[in-house]
């Protein structure tokens, strides 16, 4: 058995997120600039190769999988790669699972949940179709419906992921987590991030979780779960219904001591923590070395993990890093 990837301050990996692209069909505004560069073709892993590097990480204690972009249904073949990760469910995997739009669910939903996916997120900032349209750029809401539903009704149970962006969607939170309730979604409310240049500064955009959940309070009974989905949310079930709500609160309060998650973008680079520079080059690794050169690099990546995050959202305040989350999925 090959051992476990355990960093210095013992968290133990076994969590792995894979950005399949890092191009989108949608340009949200807290995400994307309008006018973004994506890799060329040739910069990318093969589906085969992420394959097999997401299989070693099974082999190394990694039991489950998220597929993030990006858009991960943008990338042609995506399916494909469900398919093959989808066949170490229920064996080396708990969990194979992604984090979509929503955008080409209604194409796909079928073969995900035939696949082997159980669950799956999907981000959505607002229930209105002109602010839907204005804060994704390009998107039409009832294409994103449409697809929640297709995945519904294949089996698969949606997580909506909204993150809070004032003057944007903040007044509307309370509405969207009666919808979910209604709809029977759980609901995971997000901090912006400082992540990648954008075409506006993000601090004018933050809201504290800590302010949004008191507004919550006063129209939901909350109840505080021990939900535990295998990510960085906390969750309180609101009372009477079986919508859990997730709080994802990197800002108002850190949850890097419980990490145990690592991501790889579409280049096949690894990167220990999303919120730092810290990567090692997995695709260089696989090409010269196979497998036994993807396992030393793991090794030496997992141990020099970096302890937590510095994200800072002050005004005027740089992007705490200069890629994208679309880079590495979140
Ligand atoms: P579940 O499996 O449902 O718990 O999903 P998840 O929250 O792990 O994944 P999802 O892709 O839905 O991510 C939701 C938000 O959490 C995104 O904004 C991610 O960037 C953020 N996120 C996930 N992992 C981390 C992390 O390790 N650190 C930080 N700061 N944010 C994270
Ligand atoms: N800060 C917080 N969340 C973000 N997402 C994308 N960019 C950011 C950011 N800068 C969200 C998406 C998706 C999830 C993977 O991350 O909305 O739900
Ligand atoms: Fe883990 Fe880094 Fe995220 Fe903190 S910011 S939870 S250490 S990946």
């Amino acid at each position: 058995n090959s051992p476990a990837l355990i960093d210095r301050h013992g968290r133990t990996i076994r969590y792995l997120r894979v950005s399949v692209t890092d191009r989108c069909d949608l340009r949200c505004r807290y995400c994307m600039a309008e006018k973004m560069s994506f890799l060329p073709r040739s910069a990318l892993l093969s589906l085969d190769e992420m394959a097999l590097i997401a299989e070693r990480f099974i082999e190394r204690g990694v039991s489950k999988i998220r597929l993030t972009g990006g858009e991960p249904l943008v990338r042609r073949d995506a399916i494909d790669l469900v398919r093959r990760l989808g066949r170490h469910v229920g064996t080396g995997l708990d969990e194979l699972t992604m984090t979509t739009n929503g955008t080409r669910l209604v194409e796909h939903a079928g073969a995900l949940a035939d696949a082997g996916v159980r669950r799956i997120n999907v981000s959505l900032d607002s229930i209105d179709p002109d602010r839907f349209r204005h804060i994704t750029r390009h998107g039409d809401l009832r294409q994103v419906l449409a697809g929640i539903r297709a995945a519904t009704a294949a089996g698969i149970a949606v997580k909506i992921n909204t993150v809070a962006l004032k003057g944007l969607n903040e007044d509307e939170l309370p509405a969207i987590l009666a919808w979910t309730v209604a709809e029977g979604h759980d609901l995971t409310l997000i901090e912006t991030m400082p992540l990648g240049a954008i075409d506006e500064d993000r601090a004018d955009r933050f809201v504290p979780l800590t302010r949004v959940f008191d507004t919550l309070a006063q129209r939901f009974a909350l109840v505080r779960n021990a939900h535990d989905s295998g990510g960085p949310a906390r969750y309180w079930q609101v009372d009477g219904s079986s919508t859990r709500l997730g709080l994802i609160s990197p800002l108002t309060g850190n949850f890097c001591q419980g990490c145990n998650r690592v991501r790889l973008t579409t280049e096949g680079m690894l990167y220990t923590c999303l919120g730092h520079d810290d990567s090692v080059d997995l695709k260089a690794a696989i090409r010269s070395g196979g497998l036994a050169a993807v396992d030393a690099a793991l090794d030496e990546a997992i141990a020099a993990k970096p302890a937590a995050h510095d994200f800072n959202v002050e005004a005027g305040a740089a992007p705490a890093v200069s890629r994208h989350m679309s880079v590495t999925g979140g």
